[in-house]
This record gives structure tokens, C-alpha cells and sequence, in this order.
């Protein structure tokens, strides 16, 4: 084994054990027989190093319907279709957009002064960009409640914890863009393809709410601009109406830059005087994490916050949110 197929055996087999171990059995066993897989692990070295994640070989397979949960199957229809494989990773980028988190912003957004004016950045499909499409329940520490209209397709289940502002209604949007690098386009059906391909095998409850999710965004069809975060976002801003609040949400997404960008990011909104909301990962904005407890535990976890405050812990999928 060459140093490039011994670091792709690495990779799946620290990915099986950290990332797809409690989440997806299925999975976990197609990463570590990847690992042991020369030929297979020689086909990946065709791809760019970052290109050769689980996520994306896993997706690719499931896109021409292969058997994931037989890896003996389905790495020799791999060993035999290698070009198949190969265009669908060199073409195609992870990607996911996940609506549950609408439920663990909604709380931090609606006490903000309403009309809002939503920018939305890495915004993806633009699921997050609809909080008013969807019917939430917020259910734990005392609360029991149903928000936004019966009529919608989708409910949001959320388990709250602590003193979480749970809204009596959904928010009144009055001007709606989403920002993203790669825009996805909710009534592209090859587009909703390839999503629901990313979604692991097991997780059908996050399957069914993409579903639901991307239809209404089909045809709902939120405004979303090709762009980067920072150096595009000043024209956004520019568009939105005056008489709204203006606020910029992000949700996963600032993980993709490095300190620097993301440094850049948050000057650029305090600059600009509108709010900042969002929930990401412990280690992505630190000077925001130091606020929380010690005590408390933020593995796994997203850090929700609004403009330079923490102010509450969520389960990366949107089912709970913890108000600190
Ligand atoms: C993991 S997805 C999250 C999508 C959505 N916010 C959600 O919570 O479901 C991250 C998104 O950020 C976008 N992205 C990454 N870097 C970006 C950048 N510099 N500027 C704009 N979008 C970016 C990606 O294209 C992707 O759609």
C-alpha cells in the first residue's frame, strides 16, 4: 500500500469509528471494507484528496441505486463501474439542508423587532430561509406547544430544555435572500435527487422531512444568489427593504471557512449594524463558545447565538434545543 491508499484506509476507518458509529451500522461496515479494499482504495487515489470522503463515494453509490448495505455487492459494482462513480464525484459536491433547524433559531429570532428582512448565507436550498412555512412543536420543561399554520406539510419537533422563549406565532417575513456558493434549486429534481442520495441510509425521518421541505420550497422558490458569504454578501445587504429588521442567519456553515474568513464574516455584520443569528459548531466561533459554562457539555452540539451572544445549545439536526 502506497502512503496515498494507506491515508484513504485511514480516513474510512477513523470516519467508521468517529463519525458513522451509533448513526449509521450501515455505513460503518461499507467505510471499514472500503479500508480494506486495495482496488477500491486505489480507484479513490483518481479523485482529489478532498474529494475522496466517505459522504461523497457513499452518495455516489447511492445515486445509481447501488446496495450500500451489502459492501461486498457494492464495492464490486464499484470495481466494475468506476467511470459511473467517478463522474458523479468529480461533478457533484456534498451538500445538505437541514429544515429542522429552523425550530432551534426560531426562539432567538422572533423577540427581534418584526418585519424581518432574512439573509440567509450558505443558504442552500433555502429551507431555512421558510421558518414561516412550517408548523412547529416545542415540547419539554414544562412547554407544550404547536406554532405556525396548521395547513403546513411539515412539522418540526423540538425538545426544549431550560427557559427557551418558545413564540406564540410564526415570524412576519417581509423580504427573504439566501447566499450561497452552490444554490440549490428545490424544483430541480436531479437536484433533490442528489440531496436525498447524502442523506444516510438509515435516517429516513430526515429523508421524508427533505421531502416534504423541498416541495414547498419548489414552489415557493426563496430568492437565493450565487456568492460567497463575505465578499457578496455587502450587495445583499444593500437590497433589503428599509421599515424591516434586517438579520443575517447562518446555520453549518461557517465550518467551511478558515479563522480568518470567518473573523471576516462577523466584523463584516457588526459593521454593518444588522443582527447576526446562528448555530454552529463548538470550535467554529471559540470567542463565542467561552461564554458558555464549563460544566456544560457542548460536544456534538451547535453553539446558537445572536450577534455576540450565546445564547443556547441545539442538536445539530434541529430535535433539541438547551437555553443557557
Ligand atoms: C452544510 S450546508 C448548510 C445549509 C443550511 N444552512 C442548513 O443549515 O441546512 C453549508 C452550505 O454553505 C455553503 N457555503 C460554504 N462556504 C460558503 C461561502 N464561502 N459562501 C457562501 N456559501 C458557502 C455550501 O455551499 C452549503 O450549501
Amino acid at each position: 500500500m502506497d502512503t496515498s491508499t494507506a491515508e484513504t484506509a485511514k480516513l474510512y476507518r477513523e470516519w467508521a469509528r468517529v463519525e458513522a458509529h451509533g448513526s449509521s451500522l450501515i455505513y460503518e461496515r461499507l467505510a471499514l471494507a472500503v479500508a480494506e479494499d486495495l482496488a477500491i482504495l486505489e480507484f479513490l487515489s483518481k479523485v482529489e484528496p478532498v474529494k475522496r470522503q466517505p459522504n461523497l463515494l457513499f452518495g455516489a453509490l447511492r445515486w445509481h441505486n447501488v446496495p450500500v448495505d451489502k459492501p461486498a455487492v457494492a464495492l464490486a459494482w464499484l470495481g466494475e463501474h468506476q467511470d459511473a462513480v467517478l463522474a458523479v464525484m468529480r461533478n457533484r459536491l456534498t451538500q445538505t439542508n437541514e429544515v429542522a433547524r429552523c425550530a432551534t433559531l426560531l426562539p432567538a429570532l422572533a423577540p427581534l423587532p418584526q418585519p424581518f428582512a432574512l439573509i440567509e448565507v450558505g443558504a442552500s436550498a433555502g429551507l431555512c430561509l421558510l421558518y414561516d412555512s412550517w408548523r412547529y412543536h416545542y415540547t419539554g420543561s414544562g412547554v407544550d406547544r404547536w406554532v405556525g399554520p396548521t395547513k403546513s406539510p411539515l412539522t418540526l419537533s423540538c425538545i426544549t430544555t431550560g427557559d427557551v422563549p418558545v413564540p406564540q406565532e410564526v415570524p412576519d417575513v417581509l423580504w427573504r435572500a439566501g447566499l450561497d456558493l452552490n444554490p440549490i434549486d428545490a424544483a430541480d429534481p436531479d437536484a433533490r435527487r442528489w440531496l436525498q442520495a447524502l442523506i444516510w441510509p438509515e435516517h429516513q425521518e430526515r429523508a421524508d422531512r427533505l421531502d416534504a421541505a423541498l416541495a414547498v420550497a419548489a414552489q415557493a422558490a426563496p430568492h437565493i444568489v450565487a456568492g460567497d458569504l463575505v465578499n457578496d454578501l455587502p450587495k445583499l445587504l444593500d437590497q433589503a427593504p428599509t421599515g424591516a429588521t434586517v438579520v443575517v442567519t447562518h446555520s453549518a456553515t461557517l465550518a467551511y471557512l478558515d479563522q480568518d474568513e470567518r473573523n471576516a464574516f462577523i466584523t463584516l455584520l457588526a459593521d454593518s449594524g444588522v443582527h447576526r443569528l446562528g448555530a454552529e459548531g463548538p470550535r467554529v466561533l471559540p470567542h463565542l463558545t467561552k461564554q458558555i459554562p464549563n460544566d456544560v457539555d457542548i460536544n456534538g452540539r451547535f453553539v446558537v447565538s445572536l450577534d455576540d451572544r450565546a445564547l443556547a445549545l441545539a442538536q445539530p439536526h434541529g430535535r433539541a434545543l438547551t437555553w443557557l
